[in-house]
């Protein structure tokens, strides 16, 4: 798929003179003005701080509409792939633009059974981290040692795709449960070949020599939809990290292990681990509301109301209503009364009849409720970004792929307005003052 250059063009007036630029229509009716000849024709960079309105690629994988709370992967609504398929299907679905057939998908759960070990010797590397180390910092050093022990994909970023993106994603489950057991001393518990995807993160994050662990359906679904959900979202900041430390050239393990720590911050993926700690304290400090609304409201204040707003979606976040709708069946499921799912009820009830928020389209976001689903599962706060990460995944390995794919393909390189002194003169060290 391609997008078209349409017949007209924008004018831009540059001290009297006027330059056209080409414009872009995508399939969905996407609208771009291309500058990639402004510089070259004017002399002018574009300045936009943050890329809020700049278009870094054209990408068939997903599409996103934030005024209309759209979001599919591959021409799919997210609603319904949520609610009709598992995860390996969704990752089958982004990395090769169509859904699986029935064959198609069982020979992808076999491949993915078969790389679940991680080498030997890597289970050492686990050893030496202190036990409070991040699992988000565990899993990008994992991820990026990978290449070391799996080097196929360093000479030619395409060959032998099929194999080397399954085996990244069946290998980071195991290390993302490898990562939880040793933060908490117990011994490995490898995966079974008779499980599925999530089931088999599960029985490797819970069960114990001494207390074997029953995977159950309903959490099963649960983290199926989850991960679904967390699967792909355009050219998000770990997104677009990973096509950018991808365009110099790096092996695929190191350009997801970017992604993987671009998504860590709490402005992104580390937002669900904020969101459970922000609910918790307003819990502890007697439900007081209106003084952390008050807070979020202030400019002088660095607290904002995590799990609220987003860059792209001025309305409620599509996952965001489907993670809340599973909150509330999967809490009913396992019987669990969750003080925080109350807080989280009323506090959004609160921002969304606020003025501030109403101005400024500020709406949960996808990890506003999804804490409360982990925690019901029994996956600790300090997990919860690695499990964005498990769901991110096959999105990030796709969108890679489309790079390396697209011969529009640069290296990526911003250029920045200087704003710093003027040429000095050098002073030397016994001159200066
Ligand atoms: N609480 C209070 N005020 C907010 C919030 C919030 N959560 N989010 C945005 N605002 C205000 C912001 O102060 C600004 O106000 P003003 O116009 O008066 O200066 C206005 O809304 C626009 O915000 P912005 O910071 O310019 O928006 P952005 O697109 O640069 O940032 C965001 C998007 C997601 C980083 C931001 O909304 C935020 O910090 N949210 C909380 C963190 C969060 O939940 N992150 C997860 C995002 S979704 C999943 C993901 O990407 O991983």
């Amino acid at each position: 798929m391609t997008y078209t250059t349409t017949a007209s063009a924008a004018e831009l007036k540059i001290n009297g003179k006027t330059y056209h630029l080409p414009l872009v229509e995508g399939t969905m009716g996407d609208k771009a003005i291309d500058i990639s000849n402004l510089l070259r024709e004017t002399g002018y960079i574009t300045l936009d701080s943050g890329y809020k309105n700049t278009g870094s690629c054209t990408s068939s994988v997903t599409y996103l509409d934030g005024r209309g709370g759209i979001l599919r992967y591959r021409g799919y609504d997210i609603e319904d792939l949520a609610k009709n398929c598992l995860f390996v299907e969704v990752a089958y679905l982004l990395l090769h633009g169509k859904l699986p057939n029935a064959a198609e998908l069982e020979a992808f759960k076999q491949l993915i059974g078969r790389f679940a070990l991680i080498h030997e010797d890597m289970i050492h590397f686990f050893d030496h981290f202190p036990s409070h180390a991040s699992p988000m910092s565990i899993l990008s050093v994992m991820v990026n040692s990978l290449c070391n022990f799996y080097p196929e994909m360093s000479a030619n970023p395409l060959e032998d795709f099929d194999e080397t993106s399954t085996r990244l994603i069946s290998k980071i489950r195991t290390i993302a449960a490898f990562s939880y057991k040793k933060s908490i001393g117990h011994p490995l518990v490898y995966p079974r070949h008779d499980l599925c995807y999530c089931g088999n993160f599960l029985h490797m994050m819970f069960d114990k020599p001494v207390r074997p662990y029953t995977v159950r359906p309903e959490i099963v679904t649960a983290l199926n939809k989850l991960l679904i959900l967390h699967a792909d979202h355009e050219q998000n900041c770990s997104t677009s990290t990973v096509r950018l430390v991808g365009s110099a050239g790096v092996n695929i393990y190191a350009a997801i292990a970017a992604g993987i720590n671009a998504l860590w911050g709490p402005l992104h993926g580390g937002a669900n681990e904020a969101v459970l700690d922000m609910l918790e304290t307003i819990y502890a400090d007697d439900s007081n509301f209106e003084k952390y609304i008050n807070k979020a409201k202030d400019r002088n204040d660095p607290f904002r109301l995590t799990g609220f707003g987003h860059r792209v979606y001025k309305t409620y976040d599509p996952r965001a209503k489907i993670i809340k709708k599973a909150c509330d069946e999967i809490l009913r499921v396992l019987n669990v009364s969750d003080p925080l799912l109350d807080i989280a009820y009323k506090l959004e009830e609160i921002a969304l009849h606020d003025e501030y928020f109403i101005e400024r389209n500020l709406y949960p976001n996808v990890d506003f409720y999804s804490g409360i689903i982990y925690r019901a599962l029994g996956i600790p706060s300090n997990m919860f970004t690695v499990m964005f990460a498990l769901g991110r995944l096959p999105g990030w390995i796709a969108q890679w792929k489309e790079m390396h794919e697209d011969p529009a393909t640069r290296i990526g390189r911003p250029r920045q307005v200087y704003i710093g002194e003027p040429a000095r003169k050098f002073i030397p060290l016994a001159e200066r003052p």
